[in-house]
């Protein structure tokens, strides 16, 4: 049967439809009204006037990466490959971090026409870090501007690509009640911004401020309104970490590694030693070197154990950097599986350079600073360890054990131990297969040692 033809056409002052053009609607009796359309390319819905349109994924997907560079390579990295238009970020930490240096080098590297609101500090102070920083030609306008009309009025005249506000905590809505900073003002503020920049393709980038007394009107309230929320973080030497703890357009395990020095904020490119402690042998016991994975980035870190007898007979586990859950079975692994006693012990856990490790691969390396730390026997020097433990004593594997041993190889280290090690692992390194824990340690330390 031949198919219908295509072409349609339909008044567009009453949506009455008809097989051929009439020049006048015998609905509603209007002239020239009768407009070709396609029923092929448009479904209409039941009641006859609600166009549904589908679209194609793939130019969808052409659109959700139309993304532009913040100018800072580990922001970027952060945001999942930079800035999207219309998306409203949240940066939040502790005040004194860096999110006002940050602010301003983006909005200096950013190559977006930029409004900075800053309820913090003077536009002449603003200046002054500039200066400070080197940034001497930027094009920002900056406003001491913090009540919500003023901005609208401030947003239509201006029409940034790039707001900057400088920081959540200061705006106001006149019209609502309750003071700035707190609940209602912040998420109302942070929400009428926040659709400003969809609608306007623009982006949007908030400063907020967490307290150490926890504040309930800092980031977290705004999770569900924004789109990303990075938080700046401290380690113990002068590197900070950024991370998304939320990111619609991006993962959230990749993390943005920033050095701050007198000229602001310095992007760390290479991470892989910067918490690495280089030592010359013996090493004292208790320490062992591990490959661990931040984002899709290898960071080579120093685990240090200490176990000394407990306190009124209750054994605890001190452990900031590694979950202390993940710190007593690994020790109760090792207490089952080498006979090693950690039951009238106090375990204490730290990760040179102050850095938090959650991954996996953390495990092995861990089991064997604490079987250091116990027996008082030395990791010899240039070993690095890397896998995870099951509790029947296994070593599992971790993903991409041929990068990890690569990245030890080229700073410096000679003996590997992990799990099936992948091909073309690099000559220097002598690797060791180990599928338990109890051939781990032997492989370690010597024959005879448990
Ligand atoms: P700041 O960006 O003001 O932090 P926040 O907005 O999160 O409160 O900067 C924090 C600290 O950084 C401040 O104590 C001074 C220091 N700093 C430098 O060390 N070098 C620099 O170039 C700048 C601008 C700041
Ligand atoms: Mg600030």
């Amino acid at each position: 049967m031949a198919r219908a033809a295509a072409v349609r056409y339909r008044c567009e002052a009453c949506g009455r439809e008809s097989l051929k053009w009439l020049g006048r609607c015998p609905e509603c009796n209007t002239w020239n009204t009768f407009r070709e359309y396609h029923p092929d390319r448009e479904r209409t819905g039941a009641s006859g006037d609600t166009a549904v349109t589908a679209a194609w994924l793939h130019e969808l997907e052409g659109r959700r990466e139309d993304r532009v560079s913040s100018g800072i390579g580990e922001l970027d990295r952060v945001l999942g490959g930079g800035f999207v238009a219309g998306a409203a970020v949240v940066v939040g930490g502790e005040p004194g971090i860096g999110k006002s240096t940050l602010m301003l080098q983006a909005a200096a590297a950013a190559k977006l026409s930029t409004l900075y609101l800053s309820g913090e500090e003077s536009p002449r102070q603003i200046a002054l870090r500039a200066d400070r920083l080197r940034l001497r030609d930027i094009h920002v306008k900056v406003a001491a501007e913090t009540e919500l009309g003023r901005i609208n009025t401030l947003l239509s005249e201006q029409q940034p690509q790039l707001l900057i506000v400088d920081s959540v905590q200061t705006l106001f809505a006149a019209e609502l009640g309750g003071l700035s900073g707190g609940v209602t003002q912040v998420r109302a503020c942070a929400q009428e911004l926040t659709d400003w920049a969809r609608r306007s393709a623009a982006v949007l980038l908030m400063v907020a401020h967490v307290t150490k007394e926890g504040s309930i009107a800092g980031p977290k309230l705004l999770e569900h309104i924004v789109d990303a929320v990075l938080y700046f973080e401290h380690t113990e030497n002068e590197l900070r970490f950024l991370r998304a703890a939320k990111n619609r357009f991006g993962a959230i395990e990749e993390v943005g590694l920033f050095a701050m020095d007198e000229r602001g904020l310095q992007e760390v490119h290479d991470p892989s030693s910067v918490f690495l402690v280089r030592r010359d042998d013996p090493v004292p016991a208790g320490i062992a070197a591990a490959p661990v994975f931040e984002g899709t980035r290898i960071l080579l870190v120093e685990l240090q154990a200490l176990t000394v007898p407990a306190k009124g007979g209750v054994s605890r586990v001190f452990s900031d950097r590694i979950d202390s859950g993940r710190v007593s079975r690994v020790a109760a692994v090792l207490e089952r599986h080498l006979g090693l006693s950690f039951s009238d012990q106090d375990i204490y856990v730290n990760v040179a350079g102050g850095m938090r490790i959650a991954e996996v691969g953390v495990e092995l390396p861990l089991a064997v600073a604490l079987y250091s730390a116990r027996t008082g026997r030395p990791v010899p020097a240039h070993t690095i360890v890397t896998g995870e433990l099951s509790l029947a004593g296994e070593v599992r594997p971790v993903r991409r054990v041929d990068r990890r041993s690569r990245t030890a190889a080229e700073l410096g280290y000679g003996r590997f131990f992990g799990p099936a090690a992948a091909r073309g692992e690099p000559r220097t390194l002598e690797i060791h297969e180990v599928a338990t824990l109890a051939a781990c340690i032997e492989g370690v330390f010597g024959r005879g040692t448990h």
